[in-house]
């Protein structure tokens, strides 16, 4: 039977323990030989290379866990290689959210303003990785969780259109798990329909066994968003300001009942509403630094000091998604899934060059798209305006142009005025010197 060699770009993140400990879940079907780490913080890796590999021994000590900061160790004759960047580390995350709150709109890793910030930043060190991974491993797939996904996407589509690289988000999962805990069902069980750009998209269809439960779930949404009785499901996006997110789901079905949103969605249709609800001088970013990466940073310390091994992290659907995408491409299994592809006529009243969120069938070729109905004017009209913001952000990062940042901030559905955006696009220029190509 074929053994696989995954390599892991990022490898110092906080969800590499729970994508091994994914990774061990499945090894009986999926058998891994060894798992290569690879990152440019060799201190953090190394850290999060302990556990990892405390994880995996638990499993199978013959696993290999190597951590490396060369690329050509990590990558040759990896089969795959999971992609997730946080190009900037959490501290530059803190500044794509606070900055915009401090202008009173919406300050988010992906979306708006801080999604933009994040993407000038992670756009070169993507394109390397793609360029690394046709020298060292041509024959690998990328799966890339690596954030803003739609703007990563979008460049290198335009610039790599030859990589082997699918993107994903696990948002669609998440919120999945906790329609079949509305409905009572298993997540397998559910089928979806679904349509838009990444967090930025429409459930426009739920089925249990062929039946749709489209009015079953509106009914029960309007009221309480996403929040679920148990809240047992969907353990990755649980703490208080996920809560809060599920919850804004009610109000935006309130405005728009047809199709149940992505929680995304609320940055860009409720963002009064989610500025109001902000403390922006304790922005997610912190809540992050101060939970997940602590929690998992403290386990580590202790097994370094004790020896013990407490699990400081969960597998989530993080960590299952993307090892069920791998097996699928992997044995051909033609899954279906929500992916970022490239429309080529997918949704008919959409660009071909547009990068969408939408199901697809997985296959050892690669997915393949379903084709779906025209949409509707107000989607459209949406998804254009953010569709040409994303692509406008692209190029200013590819031709380093000034004109088209502003351009691509001023039309985000975000800014109130281009007055805002220039004063936004202004402040993140001047604290990611370091990271953002220059424009001019
Ligand atoms: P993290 O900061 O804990 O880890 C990211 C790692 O990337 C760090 O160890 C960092 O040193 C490394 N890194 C940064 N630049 C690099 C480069 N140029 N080359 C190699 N490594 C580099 O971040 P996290 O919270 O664990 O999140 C990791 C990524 O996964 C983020 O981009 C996040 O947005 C993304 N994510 C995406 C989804 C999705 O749905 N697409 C879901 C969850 C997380
Ligand atoms: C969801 C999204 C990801 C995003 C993550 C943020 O899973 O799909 O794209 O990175 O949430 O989670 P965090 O806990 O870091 O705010
Ligand atoms: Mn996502």
């Amino acid at each position: 039977m074929k053994t696989f060699k995954i390599a892991i770009a990022g490898g110092g993140s906080t969800y590499t323990p729970g994508i091994a400990k994914a990774l061990m879940l499945k090894r009986d079907e999926f058998p891994v030989r060894e798992i290569y780490l690879y990152d440019i913080n060799d201190e953090r890796q190394n850290r999060v290379a302990h556990i990892t590999q405390k994880v995996v021994h638990e499993f199978d000590p013959a696993v290999k866990v190597v951590a490396t900061t060369n690329p050509e160790e990590a990558f040759t004759g990896a089969d795959f290689i999971f992609a997730q960047l946080r190009v900037g580390g959490n501290s530059m995350r803190e500044q794509d959210e606070k900055i915009p709150f401090r202008n009173g709109i919406v300050g988010q890793e992906t979306c708006g303003p801080g999604g933009m910030a994040y993407g000038m930043r992670t756009i070169g060190p993507m394109i390397e990785l793609c360029d690394f991974a046709e020298i060292y491993a041509p024959q690998a797939w990328i799966i890339n969780y690596s954030n803003p996904a739609a703007i990563v996407a979008e460049a290198l589509r335009k610039t790599r259109p030859d990589a082997r690289i699918l993107n994903i988000c696990d948002m669609p999962i998440g919120m999945m798990l906790r329609m079949a805990e509305i409905l009572g069902c298993e997540k397998d069980e559910i089928e979806v329909d679904y349509f838009g750009l990444n967090h930025f998209g429409w459930f426009t269809d739920v089925y249990v066994r062929g039946e749709s439960k489209l009015a079953e779930l509106r009914e029960y949404m309007s009221e309480h968003g996403l929040v679920t009785p148990e809240q047992s499901m969907d353990l990755q996006h649980s703490d208080a300001d996920w809560i809060k997110a599920h919850r804004n789901v009610a109000a935006m079905l309130k405005l728009f009942p047809e199709y149940l949103p992505s929680s995304y969605l609320q940055y860009y249709l409720i963002p009064q509403t989610v500025v109001e609800q902000t403390d922006a001088s304790y922005t997610r970013a912190n809540r992050v630094m101060d939970n997940r990466e602590r929690n998992l940073f403290d386990s580590i310390a202790h097994l370094e000091e004790t020896g013990e091994f407490k699990e400081g992290f969960n597998v989530g659907v993080h960590g299952t998604f993307i090892v069920d995408v791998a097996m699928s491409l992997a044995f051909d299994r033609r899954e279906r899934f929500l992916l970022i592809v490239e429309n080529n006529g997918a949704i008919p009243n959409l660009p071909d060059d547009a990068m969408v969120e939408i199901p697809a069938y997985v296959t050892s070729r690669g997915p393949e798209p379903v084709r779906l109905e025209p949409i509707g004017l107000f989607y459209k009209g949406l998804i254009e305006q953010q569709l040409a913001s994303e692509k406008l952000l692209v190029e200013a990062a590819l031709e380093g142009s000034y004109q088209k940042a502003i351009q691509a901030f001023a039309l985000n559905k975000t800014f109130p005025s281009s007055e805002v955006a220039k004063r936004v696009l202004d402040e993140l220029i001047e604290v990611n010197k370091e990271f953002w190509p220059k424009l001019g």
